[in-house]
């Protein structure tokens, strides 16, 4: 995907706040959809915060880890080499617990920390770039679950898999 300009990301991303889950289960489950039988191919079917931790483990498996893999590798295919679930969830799949955000992932600025996200796009504009319109919608869309935008503040981004810097 092509994007002339990163700045209304970056400036998106400032916003980006962490959100527990239960914040996010009402959200998403706001918009009343016909309950109909979820076709297997329909990621957006998914009931994502209501699924059994087995069942979670299971789609993860089967869906987020070779679909991310492929984002992942197409990106840079050499520093992703080796992709698993490690590569997300650090230490969480190892101790089984897969808990997130994953605080080894490299910290991110404070959500209101303007100056550090403009630093950071400017420092990493391809891993910003990428993980702001690939990493981000894609999780967000095979997960279910509504995407972070100026207008669901409520949604996935990129502090569900990424921990906070201490604030300055
Ligand atoms: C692309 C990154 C990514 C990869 C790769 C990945 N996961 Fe996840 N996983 C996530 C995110 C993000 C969440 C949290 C979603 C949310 O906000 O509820 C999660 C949540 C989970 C949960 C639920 C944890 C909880 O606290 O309820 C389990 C279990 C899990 N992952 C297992 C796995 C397994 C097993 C693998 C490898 C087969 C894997 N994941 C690979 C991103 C990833
Ligand atoms: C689904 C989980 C997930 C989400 C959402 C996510 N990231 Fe990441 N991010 C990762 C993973 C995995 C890596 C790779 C870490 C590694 O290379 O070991 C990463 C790496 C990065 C890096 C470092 C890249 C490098 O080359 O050093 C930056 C910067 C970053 N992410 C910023 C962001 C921003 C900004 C957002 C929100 C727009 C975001 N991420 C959303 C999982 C995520």
């Amino acid at each position: 995907m092509k994007i002339t300009s990163v700045l209304p990301f970056a400036l998106g991303a400032l916003v980006c706040v962490s959100l527990s889950s239960s914040a996010r289960a009402a959200d998403a489950g706001a918009p009343a959809q016909a309950p109909t039988a979820p076709a297997a191919t329909d990621a957006k079917k998914i009931d994502w915060e209501n699924m059994t931790e087995a069942a979670k483990k299971k789609y993860m498996k089967t869906t987020v880890l070779p679909e991310m893999k492929k984002a992942f590798q197409a990106y840079d295919a050499k520093t992703y080499k080796k992709f698993n679930c490690a590569t997300c969830h650090g230490d969480g799949a190892t101790d089984g617990k897969f808990k997130m955000p994953n605080p080894k992932l490299p910290k991110l600025p404070q959500p209101t920390d303007r100056a550090g996200f403009m630093a950071l796009q400017q420092k990493k504009p391809d891993a910003v770039k990428f993980m702001g319109t690939v990493v981000k919608p894609k999780v967000a869309e095979l997960l279910g679950l509504p995407e972070w935008s100026p207008q669901n503040t409520n949604g996935f981004g990129c502090y569900q898999c990424h921990t906070q810097e201490a604030s300055k």
